[in-house]
């Protein structure tokens, strides 16, 4: 069932042009398993989302992005997919799936999907098939499967480096017993990467994504988008130390943007294009700059790209300014919105990644023994003021769960908890994602914050959660949780998704003001009060007295 089957008048505006949904869209992403668990095993799963269906409601989102849910081995927690259409029985079934579309449609609430089609699990058919065929074989060339260097191929391909660290390449043992090809993986061995110049790969994917499309899905948020296609010859490349695993160098890197990616998004998007409903794919697109991106996005590609230059902005009031301008220019210059987002399933949470005081690239992720720890007051006052300034912003943004209850990272998890393979990977050089990735407190008394009823956790929940569960803030006015709800009521209320900036001066150096329609927001990132105008107080991310703007808070006023 399509959200245009269940809402009256969502069919017709889906034929006015510009007013699609994903514009200007809140989409609040659900990490499967640590949301919420109905059968107790520590791991939730599509019936714990189902459950806990109305309190999204309550919360005011348009649409939730699902992390991956379907058949896998859970390797990289669900991005090593082995089947893409089933539901992993972890999470639930097919069934519940058409459940939890049911449940949201029915109180118009959109559903994207995670789709992975970079690589697949090693477990998956096509990689089983690849292991026990020649060399050479139509089984291998669906994935990238090459000869050594070396006298007798006992060296990779060539050096590149897994995102998870160490070698992207992996040798294998031939059905005769003897060392013989490797494969590559940009990520962990157990995820082999697809040759997208295959056109078999191609026409799975257009199967795959009909599939879950004829389900209801209204569109898909797509892993590594950025990654599919690779660089002819497979030439060296040392990545920029300094640059985050995923991508953003400055120079040419042979497995990231390259330009036949856009040939298999325009194709993408014809399939998309013979549904009804306006469904949409958004790019997770790791690139140097927001004009790189933006090409993503062009009118027959993807619909959305993530921001990830927003994410990576510090809390910095002149840096800001630039990347907002220069996302409102380069995405609206292609026909798309502009994204915008500060948290998610790969990076430090933003209640405790804006008061890091040490460099800290993407996937490194922070351990009780990384330089430039937070301060966690800090953190939330200024994840509080970023979110609000955030959710002021023309175009659609990205909600990651746990965020409107200002949870940090667990910056202490116990060694033997960590999953992401890229603590194992690095030896545990890297912490990487895991403190992000903790199941969130929904009830302080209940077992495990009320996360599942036997009261396990598939990480250890730290004790200071009880105050930040849900039922604690539910009530307070002064919560996150309320400040987030009065966010989105008046972001829709005002219009903000579908509005344009003016950026507003004479507040000093430190300080980010502009108008979006009759709303201005003003937000002080230094360290000085502020003093504001007189002017009817919408919504505050601190509490505000005598007309001063104190430091790290953000106001959103009636314009005058
Ligand atoms: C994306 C996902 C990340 C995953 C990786 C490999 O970056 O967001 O969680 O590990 O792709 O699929």
């Amino acid at each position: 069932m399509t959200l245009s089957d269940t809402l009256p008048g969502a069919a017709a505006a889906d034929s006015r042009p510009g007013s699609e949904w994903w514009r200007t869209a809140v989409i609040y992403q659900i990490y499967p398993r640590s949301f919420a668990d109905a059968s107790g095993d520590g791991v939730g799963d599509l019936p714990g989302v189902t459950s806990r269906i109305d309190d999204l409601q309550a919360l005011g989102i348009d649409a939730i992005w699902l992390s991956p849910f379907q058949r896998s081995p859970q390797k990289d927690a669900g991005y090593d997919v082995s089947d893409y259409c089933d539901v992993d029985p972890l999470f639930g079934t097919l069934a519940d799936f058409d459940d939890l579309i049911e449940a949201a449609h029915s109180r118009g609430i959109r559903i994207i999907a995670d789709l992975v089609p970079n690589h697949s699990s090693d477990q998956h058919v096509w990689f089983q098939e690849a292991l026990a065929a020649a060399p050479g074989s139509p089984e291998r060339g669906r994935y990238i499967f090459r000869d050594g260097k070396g006298e007798n191929g006992e060296l990779p391909p060539n050096n590149w480096e897994s995102v998870f660290g160490g070698p992207a390449w992996t040798r294998v043992t031939e059905p005769d017993g003897t060392a013989g090809q490797w494969y590559l993986h940009l990520f962990d061995s157990s995820q082999p990467d697809f040759d997208w110049s295959n056109p078999v790969v191609q026409e799975e994917f257009r199967r795959i994504l009909r599939f879950w499309l004829d389900r209801g899905v209204d569109g898909f948020r797509v892993d590594v988008a950025h990654g599919l296609v690779k660089a002819p010859g497979l030439p060296d490349y040392t990545p920029d130390p300094h640059g985050g695993s995923m991508g953003g160098d400055a120079a040419e890197v042979p497995y990231w943007g390259q330009e036949g990616v856009h040939d298999i998004y325009r194709d993408w998007h014809k399939v998309l294009a013979e549904y009804d409903g306006d469904r949409a794919l958004c790019a997770e697109a790791w690139l140097p700059t927001v004009d790189i991106t933006a090409k993503w996005v062009r009118p027959d590609e993807m619909h959305q790209a993530f921001n990830f230059a927003y994410l990576e902005t510090p809390w910095d009031a002149a840096e800001l300014r630039t990347v907002i301008s220069e996302s409102l220019r380069a995405y609206p210059a292609v026909g798309a919105p502009s994204t915008w987002v500060l948290s998610n399933h790969d990076v430090v949470r933003h209640a405790s990644r804006l008061a890091l005081t040490a460099e800290n690239p993407q996937g490194h992720g922070i351990g009780p023994d990384s330089p430039g720890q937070p301060e966690p007051v800090l953190g939330l006052r200024r994840a509080r003021a970023a979110s609000t300034v955030m959710l002021a912003l023309p175009g659609s943004a990205y909600i990651f769960q746990g965020e409107e209850l200002g949870l940090p990272e667990v910056i202490d998890l116990p060694g033997d908890a960590r999953q992401d393979p890229t603590w194992f990977r690095t030896e545990g050089e890297r912490y990487g994602r895991d403190g992000c990735r903790v199941p969130i407190p929904w009830d302080a008394a209940a077992p495990a914050y009320g996360f599942s009823p036997t009261g396990q956790s598939w990480l250890p929940q730290p004790a200071e959660w009880a105050t930040l569960a849900r039922d604690q803030q539910v009530g307070d006015p002064d919560s996150t949780l309320s400040l987030y709800r009065t966010l989105l009521a008046e972001r829709r209320a005002h219009g903000l998704g579908a509005g344009t900036l003016e950026w507003l001066d004479g507040y000093g150096d430190d300080v980010l003001a502009f108008r979006n329609g009759d709303v201005t927001v003003i937000s002080n990132i230094g360290e000085t009060p502020v003093e504001l105008p007189t002017a009817e107080l919408i919504v505050a991310s601190e509490p505000v007295s005598d007309g001063i703007l104190p430091a790290d808070t953000t106001v959103w006023l009636r314009s005058i």
